[in-house]
């Protein structure tokens, strides 16, 4: 068999177990994983001795070039999946928003719009349901275009985007009735809205700056919504997955619901398992607003011992990139901070290095909640997420232990600043391999612009 391109001798990485292999790839897929494939004239060849090839990471949430809270999200299409590129993402998950008087289509097409042309790695959308009255007849026609996941909000009022138990009560039946799932984010609205309102003073603001931020949102916020909405999920048998979890008492109801059978999933984010709340004491602590708020490093742990253990079932980025002259309109009031972090670039080496290297999951664990789970999750698996022949060739090639130090000076993504600026992080993929395309190579991009597609689903969830 002629292959195009041989990944040569690098130790291959599923949820199965790691061993020494060569894979094949003709056009866009993986035509062949065994040792030693005969190398023909043209075949690129390219050399993971001493190396982890993994399957290409999924990010399942991202924002890009999002309209929020007075500003619009600094990475865009072209710049969000080269920082991807980079870490290692070979498809993406935005979510489509519709705005007043849009309709769930007009959504689409407008986010479909912003990739096309731009986006170096795949991609889809979540479609998000942001006044249910109108959009509940829609979601079928969406279902039949291709798309498989639906999202609500249960706070951002100001935005537009809110829903109410009504709202995600009867999408989670729709959810029942089409086999697709609901993604939610969980915090809730009344008792945030009064604990702001009760600290939104001028006085309390000049006293503790960016630390109301964690001061008005107690870990409460957020597992009373996830409570509430796994009943929903419960009694509808609608499938739920719980967007950027960020507490030990979520993860505590989502283990407890799993087991009683409800159809939950949750993930968590990069930012929960390695920031901690006290970020916020920074002279700079404004920067690392985003929401949910980072917690405690109890909840770091708890949320580790999620991943190790199953409840939680994927690591995602919630990336949202706003650059320091954006986060800079807080002008002292924390409700104004745009709220969100870059982090596309930077998933993989801060899972591979403080997960992995960490000793807290095995690298076998790391590939499930980086690829097989949002894959299998998302509706993509096995055309993603797989290193199988017949699967999309997309794969990471990371060194076991090389570390690099992290300056935003130097990364693809249109933030000025980072969180984890400095810190040295091993498992920047030294070759990113998407679709058979090498769009990565000795850590630079050299992928072209556009080539990235559209994924259409017909399924979504574990079922
Ligand atoms: O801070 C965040 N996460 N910004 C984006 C909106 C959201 O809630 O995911
Ligand atoms: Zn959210
Ligand atoms: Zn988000």
């Amino acid at each position: 068999m002629r292959f195009d391109t041989i990944v040569q001798g690098g130790k291959v990485v599923t949820p199965r177990g790691t061993s020494v292999t060569d894979i094949g790839i003709a056009g866009e897929k993986i035509a062949a994983i065994e040792k030693d494939l005969e190398v023909g004239a043209g075949t690129r060849v390219v050399d993971a001795k001493g190396h982890y090839v993994i399957p290409g990471v999924l990010d399942v949430h991202v924002h890009l070039e999002l309209p929020f809270m007075g500003a619009v999200s600094a990475d865009d299409y072209r710049t969000g999946t080269r920082a991807g590129a980079r870490g290692g993402v070979t498809t993406l998950i935005d979510f489509a928003i519709p705005y007043a008087g849009d309709s769930l289509n007009d959504a689409a097409d407008k986010w479909m719009k912003r990739a096309e042309g731009k986006a170096m790695i795949d991609y889809t959308f979540h479609i998000c349901i942001t006044r249910y009255n109108e959009h509940k007849d829609q979601i079928k026609g969406m279902v039949d275009r291709g798309f498989s996941t639906f999202k609500e909000f249960m706070i951002y009022e100001s935005e537009g985007w809110q829903s109410d138990d009504r709202a995600l009560f009867g999408t989670l039946e729709k959810m029942k009735e089409y086999g697709t799932m609901l993604l939610v984010h969980a915090e809730s609205s009344r008792v945030l809205d009064e604990l702001i309102s009760r600290h939104h003073t001028p006085e309390l603001m000049k006293q503790y700056g960016a630390r109301l931020h964690r001061m008005t949102r107690p870990n409460f916020i957020e597992s009373e919504a996830i409570q509430r909405v796994i009943t929903w999920s419960e009694v509808t048998g609608g499938q739920l997955y719980i967007v950027h979890m960020s507490t030990a008492q979520g993860t505590d109801l989502v283990k407890a619901a799993q087991a009683r059978g409800v159809p939950v999933l949750a993930e968590t984010c990069a930012q929960y398992l390695v920031l901690d709340d006290t970020m916020f004491d920074r002279d700079d602590g404004h920067l690392y607003a985003c929401c949910p708020q980072i917690k405690t490093p109890k909840d770091q742990e708890r949320l580790w011992k999620g991943l190790k253990d199953g409840e939680v079932s994927v690591v995602s980025t919630d990336t949202c990139t706003f650059t320091r002259e954006q986060k800079a309109m807080w002008n002292g009031d924390w409700t104004k901070i745009p709220m969100g972090l870059p982090g596309l670039e930077t998933l993989l080496p801060v899972t591979y290095t403080h997960g992995v290297l960490g000793g807290r999951i095995s690298l076998e664990e790391m590939t499930m909640k980086l690829s097989t789970n949002p894959a299998k999750i998302m509706g993509l698996y096995p055309r993603k997420g797989a290193i199988e022949v017949g699967a999309d060739a997309d794969l990471a090639v990371i060194h076991p232990d090389k570390k690099m130090k992290v300056d935003c000076d130097t990364m693809e993504t249109n933030a000025d600043w980072s969180p984890y600026q400095g810190w040295d992080l091993a498992g920047f993929s030294r070759t990113t391999i998407s679709r058979g395309d090498v769009i990565v190579d000795n850590y630079r991009v050299v992928g072209e612009e556009g080539r990235g597609k559209w994924l259409p689903r017909t399924k979504a969830g574990l079922q």
